[in-house]
């Protein structure tokens, strides 16, 4: 049975005193999860700690950072390594997110750099893929999906990539209010589970879950983790309201 995951990307928001009574409230407030499902809560670099404390004894509830550097140590100014990740007890890292390739042009080598960081040291990369709308209107966005997954991943061991987790966000649907439909996600996770089967097998792609993000809320949650290719999703501005955050979570099909 693949794991399924609801995680929250909160980006760049909240001051410590509001991301700590935000995660307090969502640790009193968690539904109970079943033994294949996790909660996965994307935080700020200087929250990191903080947050892990406050979840540390919760079943199945783990943080995760938001990047990680290429290089393990060096004279790499404000970068934050995987090694320090570990350190501090982070289980995961989001890595390729649209916000990342856009704004800070991290490259399809750049991303093969961290997540081979991420299996080097043991912690678990959430990598993300989505295509722009211009590519979705064109209807090229499974060629540009392929891409993305072709040239950062398959260098990887069929081993390595083993219970992988993808975040399927089409660039088009985050913050916009506008959520693919469910079949629209059905039909892209679908792919994607297709493309790493003709790679790797079908043994191995049925291992790997896709998550999907884009204007995930709690009015369409559990309509589009109902799909069969979809896994849980990757939440950004629902994940700051608890009482949208935790519906979604309950979206997760028992
Ligand atoms: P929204 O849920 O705010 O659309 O953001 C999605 C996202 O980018 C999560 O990584």
């Amino acid at each position: 049975m693949r794991k399924q995951i609801v995680a929250a990307n909160w980006k760049m928001n909240l001051t410590i005193q509001e991301a700590e009574k935000l995660v307090n409230e969502l640790i009193e407030k968690l539904p109970t999860l079943q033994i294949n499902q996790e909660v996965v809560v994307g935080v700020p670099f200087p929250y990191l700690t903080m947050v892990k404390g406050i979840i540390a004894n919760k079943a199945n509830v783990f943080v995760a950072a938001q990047n990680c550097y290429t290089k393990d140590a060096g004279a790499y100014t404000g970068e934050t390594s995987v090694p320090m990740l570990k350190s501090i007890g982070v289980e995961y890292v989001i890595i390729g997110h649209s916000e990342r390739r856009e704004y800070f042009h991290e490259c399809h080598k750049m991303l093969t750099e961290k997540v081979e960081r991420c299996f080097e040291h043991g912690l678990k990369p959430i990598f993300c893929c989505g295509e722009p709308l211009k590519i979705r209107e064109a209807g090229l966005q499974n060629q540009y999906v392929e891409t993305q997954l072709k040239e950062s991943l398959f260098q990887f061991s069929a081993e390595q990539l083993k219970g992988f987790i993808i975040a399927y966000e089409p660039i088009w649907a985050i913050g916009t209010g506008k959520t693919a439909s469910s079949e629209q996600a059905q039909e892209m996770h679908a792919h994607i589970r297709s493309v790493f089967q003709g790679q790797y097998g079908a043994d191995i792609a049925d291992t790997i879950s896709i998550l999907y993000g884009g204007s995930v809320k709690a009015a369409n949650a559990n309509e589009i983790f109902g799909k069969p290719d979809v896994d849980g999703g990757l939440v950004g501005g629902a994940s700051l309201v608890v009482s949208e955050f935790v519906p979604i979570i309950e979206g997760l099909s028992s």
